[in-house]
């Protein structure tokens, strides 16, 4: 009797552990949509978590915030003439894939890692391969809800979002060659890119400077691996405690050959700082459109519109400046790293370079 009552008792406690624990996670969980476009913009409410910003999304209202043409820079064009703009960089794209010189850069197979990051919308037959660190977040809600597993983007759980078992966007990986080659051959396919520099600036920082505490593998597993492989004077005794130099990151990145094996222990983490030709396969895929992170108050717009979809749904709105290159910072970044580190990196990420038609970086190279 006293046995049983005891049991009880423990259940109950374990019970109200579990409870706090979630809520306690649940909390960190919400980070990740906030942090979406990679930059913290200090003190601004919609980077705050837990205010309701992003929230309000006006997926399912047909009224789009229409900036006043006072908001726009002058020579930024407006929507309407935007096509010509992503009919210059698909040709462009068209051209750099078939340069043979960086067919080792631009040419990946359509393999399983590449399916596994396409995201699927069945009814408005649209594919979406998703890049970190540019804003994904608000295109998988937007999906999420176009799929029709949610009314509307409120409701859609925050850890729900990244739950492809149970959010209803399918990755292509999942279904079957003849269903995934139907797809790829007629749906609306997209992606997002941004200058690839700032990208794995923007990947440092998040995954290893702020080192979230939901994701401990990337202090505790991926920083010491890098250290060992890559920084000259380290101490076993103290891996864990010093934290990964961006100088100890630029090596790793460049270093082609070395990275394979470590890549591979790495799984599905390297998908922050792969390039995006390795992402998204863009030579082989071909894609409707590939969005710049940089002009997203144009691209976005025009892709829903595009889509066809554009009566149904809009972007989130966009906080001011949240998507602007930032050479000042590169340079920063950049300045403690040898020119030889500097070249090798760029060798490795050139293809994306050029594909998106992002200018090399001289001023770090030369
Ligand atoms: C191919 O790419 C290389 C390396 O960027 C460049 O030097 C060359 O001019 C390109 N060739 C063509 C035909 O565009
Ligand atoms: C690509 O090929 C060039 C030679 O054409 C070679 O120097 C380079 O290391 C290769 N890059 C990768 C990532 O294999
Ligand atoms: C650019 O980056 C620098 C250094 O990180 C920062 O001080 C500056 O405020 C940034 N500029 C803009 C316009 O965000």
């Amino acid at each position: 009797m006293g046995e049983a009552m005891r049991h009880r008792w423990l259940l109950l406690g374990a019970c109200g552990w579990v409870l706090l624990i979630l809520m306690f996670v649940s909390k960190f969980i919400s980070f990740r949509a906030v942090d979406d476009y990679g930059e913290m913009v200090g003190a601004q409410s919609w980077t705050v978590p837990g205010t309701k910003g992003l929230k309000s999304n006006p997926v399912s209202s047909p009224v789009k915030p229409t900036p006043k043409p006072s908001d726009q820079p002058s020579v930024v064009p407006t929507v309407t003439d935007w096509q010509p703009v992503v009919e210059r960089r698909m040709e462009l794209l068209s051209t750099v894939c078939k340069n043979i010189s960086l067919g080792n850069l631009t040419h990946v197979a359509i393999s399983k890692f590449v399916l596994d990051r396409i995201f699927v919308c069945d009814k408005q037959k649209i594919l979406f391969c998703q890049t970190p660190k540019v804003g994904n977040t608000q295109w998988k809600k937007v999906l999420i809800v176009l799929n029709g597993a949610f009314p509307t983007v409120e409701e859609i759980p925050e850890n729900l979002v990244h739950d492809h078992e149970k959010n209803g966007l399918p990755r292509l990986s999942s279904l079957t060659p003849q269903e995934i080659t139907h797809r790829l051959s007629t749906y609306f396919k997209f992606f997002i890119v941004r200058d690839p520099f700032e990208r794995l600036i923007s990947a440092f920082k998040d995954k290893f400077v702020k080192n979230p505490r939901f994701e401990p593998w990337y202090k505790h597993d991926i920083a010491p691996a890098i250290i060992r492989k890559y920084r000259k004077f380290h101490r076993d005794s103290d891996l864990a405690a010093s934290g990964l130099h961006f100088e100890d990151f630029v090596r790793y990145l460049g270093d082609a050959e070395g990275r394979h094996r470590m890549d591979r222990q790495f799984g599905e983490h390297i998908i922050h700082w792969v390039t995006y030709a390795d992402l998204c396969a863009p030579c082989e895929i071909h894609y409707s459109v590939v969005g710049h992170h940089e002009t997203l108050e144009q691209d976005a717009p025009h892709i829903l519109k595009a889509a066809g979809i554009d009566q149904m749904v809009s972007y989130p709105a966009i906080p001011p400046g949240i998507t602007r290159y930032n050479r000042t910072k590169v340079e920063q970044y950049f300045s403690g790293i040898s020119k030889r580190d500097v070249r090798r990196l760029y060798a490795r990420y050139q293809g994306d370079f050029q594909l998106f038609g992002y200018p090399s970086p001289d001023f770090l190279l030369n």
